[in-house]
């Protein structure tokens, strides 16, 4: 890879610490842009890091982190709204922002991370969001790569280490009967995209949907983590519906446990769509979730 000057927002967060550390690594000058950005470790190239604190619904700090850039990248999350800070807001409004800014400070390349199963048509704000955020992406970024990977797991991860927390329950409570698709992407395997997105020029205004090696149905992943962590207890399956009125009951919280749109997420498959550009494009053998469960019980996330 050409050495760059590469913005990544939201490069403090669990898949842009590793995609600065990937950019850093291939020799390229990393700005990490988020509000709080002083937590990316890359202890061996710590010079060729930058932090900068942008707000990405900020226009006038997006700007300024873009001058000289010659590449950026959107890792930017909002997983559960406020009152005050809707999907929208970040999935779209600052989406678009980061996307024309880009273009007219002259940067070259973008890559836009996204989620696999984005549509306009459903039930979840959330994905609405996200397909909306894409559209206005590509209206206003046309050469932009999307990345939509599925459910990300590593060290320190949000996945595996939920799916932990509910094995500890005396009786585990599946959505529905557990029988939901997902395909756990490495988040290093993600980075590996990023990186590979901005050297290819193949993949320029491509959108690839990142899966894993394989595809497992959400009670085999239970099973998995119990048989790590040594834990055996009853699964019950839990209609959706009462998901559903529980996430409404805990709506009221600050900070909800479960939301509506999570419910609806895991209703839904999560897995490589038929057709679609995909880490093969890319060059990548992506690793598998089992095979790596040892590596990871044995890491941060203890199973
Ligand atoms: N994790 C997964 O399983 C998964 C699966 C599929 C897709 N994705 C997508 O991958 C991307 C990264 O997700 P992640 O899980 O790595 O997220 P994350 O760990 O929650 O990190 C989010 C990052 O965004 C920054 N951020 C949030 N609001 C910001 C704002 N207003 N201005 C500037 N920066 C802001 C955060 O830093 P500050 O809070 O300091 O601003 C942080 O650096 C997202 O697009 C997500 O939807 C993730």
């Amino acid at each position: 890879m050409v050495q760059q000057n590469v913005v990544v927002f939201g490069g403090s967060g669990f898949l842009g610490r590793a995609i600065v550390q990937r950019l850093v690594k291939a020799g390229n000058r990393t700005v990490v842009a988020a509000r709080h950005p002083r937590v990316a470790r890359c202890p061996e190239a710590t010079g060729a890091i930058e932090h900068r604190a942008v707000d990405v619904r900020d226009d006038a700090s997006v700007a300024r982190v873009l001058q000289g850039a010659d590449a950026a990248v959107n890792a930017v999350s909002l997983y559960v709204e406020r009152r005050d800070l809707r999907f929208a807001d970040i999935h779209v409004d600052a989406a678009e922002h980061i996307a024309r800014l880009a273009s007219q400070e002259g940067v070259k390349a973008l890559v836009h991370v996204s989620g696999i199963g984005v549509s306009t048509d459903s039930a979840s704000a959330y994905v609405r969001a996200r397909a909306h955020g894409e559209q206005a992406v590509r209206e206003a970024f046309p050469q932009a790569t999307i990345l939509r990977p599925s459910v990300l797991f590593g060290p320190e991860d949000a996945f595996l280490a939920n799916l932990k927390t509910i094995t500890r329950l005396p009786v585990i409570p599946l959505f529905g009967n557990g029988s939901t698709r997902l395909q756990p992407v490495h988040v290093e395997d993600a980075a590996m995209a990023v990186a590979r997105a901005l050297e290819t020029p193949l993949a320029t205004g491509q959108v690839f949907e990142l899966g894993g090696a394989n595809v497992y149905r959400y009670r085999e992943l239970l099973l998995a983590v119990m048989e790590h962590a040594g834990r055996h207890r009853p699964l019950l399956p839990v209609p959706f519906e009462l998901w559903k009125l529980l996430a409404a009951l805990m709506s009221i919280l600050p900070n909800p446990p479960l939301t509506h749109d999570q419910v609806i997420l895991m209703q839904e498959d999560n897995v490589v769509g038929d057709g679609a550009n995909t880490f093969k494009d890319l060059g990548i053998e992506p690793c598998d979730l089992m095979a790596m469960l040892p590596r990871l019980a044995s890491s941060d996330t203890a199973l």
